[in-house]
């Protein structure tokens, strides 16, 4: 969607809970921009279009050195071979590979998901695997099939704006929970669940990212993987593991993923975006055997089938090439760039403002940056635009408007040399907000801000919903402060990443 079409669902300045004062809304009337507007559902009103995309036509421009997308770099794949598989397919196979094909996704491209798994320690059936338009249709999916609207996901803070994007389209309210350098903090969760609970919420299912998080770049601890796992299920809650960065390790550890050990109370979702290619748009779900039906049934309703052309292009890919030693050519790759950022960021930052915090990642595209208190990295946004430099503000990231101390810096794209110029640039931004900050003190407009945002942590409602409810004061906000704790902070316990 384009941003005009943004535009049109959500036109400036209307007010799509309805307001009598709006000629826009007035039932028949529409607006100039779209006269549709009093048609849409209620659910097509909680679609906005996410900071990400309304950023990417400015980070696009080639002088800006964009530290905001999420593309996978695919600089190192094997184009030419990948080029004769699919003239194969199509020369001397397109009578399948172009036909309709199952709702449940080609069964032999099934058997080799299990292969796939199987390298992080998961053992699982073929029929327990439904394959789908990326891992992106997977929480959709497994939404529609399990949430209502006014349910609660509970979620960790931050967490992946397009699944809080797919929450907000169903109408679902999101309780984040927050990190450490660890992960997901096992007592906040168990925190959240029982106020959630104690308040009558019907509380659908855990959504983590527990491997090499996006956006916050870190990984759930072993420890707290068994912890988790046991606390969802006191809950009575279940797991949706969403993993498709858990192959991309800087190093030779491979995170056991939650289902590895839980087959009974988690979903597992993957994808071939980050170790293939994103434009297969091929992903799956392992799920429990009763749910593998309803998810087919959706699955059909929503496409009939996943694209079987690209099935069998990644199916032909895994059986012929070696994906293995592709994989760990990417992750080589992606940890040249990860270096180049963090030695830049630890190279220029600490000058600025002993604060600065940010995370190491031990795989996967993403640091998390946050700034001293008092500084707002929204605000702050335009200013790094003008100085030709990109980043996700981090309240894209909170479905509830936290998050702006910080920012999401992925380094997956640029090469080492833009990553550090990009760096370069951003410091030169930050040194600048604090010098202002330095030089207006406690008048400076961001102070204000940070008031602002800390009086709002007081009142907001712990659950931010699809269709923003009243505030929900029987419970309090789960944690300390948004976003991640970092090691070395007065106030986290985490150990000292930075
Ligand atoms: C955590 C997470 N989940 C899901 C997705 C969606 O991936 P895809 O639909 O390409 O498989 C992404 C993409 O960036 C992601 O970062």
């Amino acid at each position: 969607m384009s941003a005009a079409d943004d535009n049109r669902l959500t036109a400036p300045g209307s007010d799509p809970a309805g307001s009598s004062e709006s000629a826009a809304l007035r039932p028949g009337t529409g607006s100039r921009l779209d006269r549709y507007l009093p048609r849409y559902a209620a659910r097509a009103h909680s679609m906005t279009s996410s900071e990400i995309r309304a950023l990417f036509a400015v980070a696009s421009r080639p002088e800006v050195v964009s530290l905001a997308g999420g593309m996978p770099n695919l600089a190192d794949l094997p184009l030419d071979a990948v080029g004769e598989l699919a003239a194969d397919l199509i020369a001397g196979s397109g009578r399948q590979s172009l036909q309709y094909g199952s709702g449940q996704g080609e069964p032999f491209l099934r058997e080799l998901i299990c292969d796939v798994m199987a390298v992080s320690g998961i053992s699982a059936h073929a029929d327990d695997v439904v394959v789908t338009v990326g891992s992106q249709q997977a929480l959709d999916l497994v939404t529609r099939i399990f949430c209502d609207p006014g349910d609660v996901v509970v979620a960790e803070a931050p967490s992946y704006v397009g699944a809080l994007g797919v929450f907000r389209s169903y109408q679902v309210g999101v309780a984040h929970v927050e990190m450490d350098d660890d992960g997901l903090i096992p007592e906040l969760l168990d925190q959240a669940l029982t106020a959630l609970q104690a308040a009558g919420r019907r509380v659908k299912f855990l959504y983590t990212i527990p491997t090499f998080h996006n956006p916050a770049g870190v990984s759930l601890a072993p420890d707290r993987r068994r912890e988790v796992a046991r606390i969802c299920r006191e809950h009575d809650v279940f797991v949706v593991e969403d993993d498709p960065y858990g192959l991309l390790g800087f190093d030779a550890t491979v995170h056991r993923p939650l289902r590895a050990d839980d087959p009974d109370n988690v979903l597992y979702l993957g994808s071939f975006s980050k170790t293939f290619a994103p434009g297969t748009r091929i992903g799956w779900v392992l799920a429990p055997h009763g749910v593998r039906e309803k998810l087919v049934l959706a699955q059909e309703s929503a496409t009939l089938c996943p694209p079987i052309l690209s099935q069998h292009l990644i199916g032909r890919y895994l059986q012929t090439q070696d994906w293995m030693s592709q994989i760990k050519v990417f992750r080589e790759m992606y940890r040249e760039r990860r270096d180049a950022m963090l030695d830049s960021l630890s190279e220029l930052m600490p000058a600025i403002h002993p604060d600065i915090r940010w995370t190491v990642p031990g795989g996967g595209f993403y640091v998390w940056l946050t700034l001293p208190a008092g500084m707002d990295a929204k605000a702050m946004q335009p200013r790094a635009l003008s100085a030709r430099v990109a980043y996700v503000s981090g309240t894209a990231f909170f479905a509830d408007g936290f998050g702006s101390r910080s920012m999401r810096l992925s380094y997956c794209h640029p090469t080492p040399d833009r990553i550090r110029e990009g760096v370069r640039r951003l410091a030169g931004v930050i040194r600048a907000e604090t010098d202002i900050r330095a030089l207006f003190g406690a008048s400076s407009p961001d102070v204000l801000t940070d008031r602002q945002d800390q009086r709002g942590a007081a009142a907001a409602p712990d659950v931010a919903e699809g269709e923003r409810a009243a505030p929900d004061p029987s419970v309090v906000r789960h944690g300390v402060r948004p976003g991640v704790r970092h090691g070395g902070d007065a106030d986290g316990p985490g150990p000292a990443t930075r």
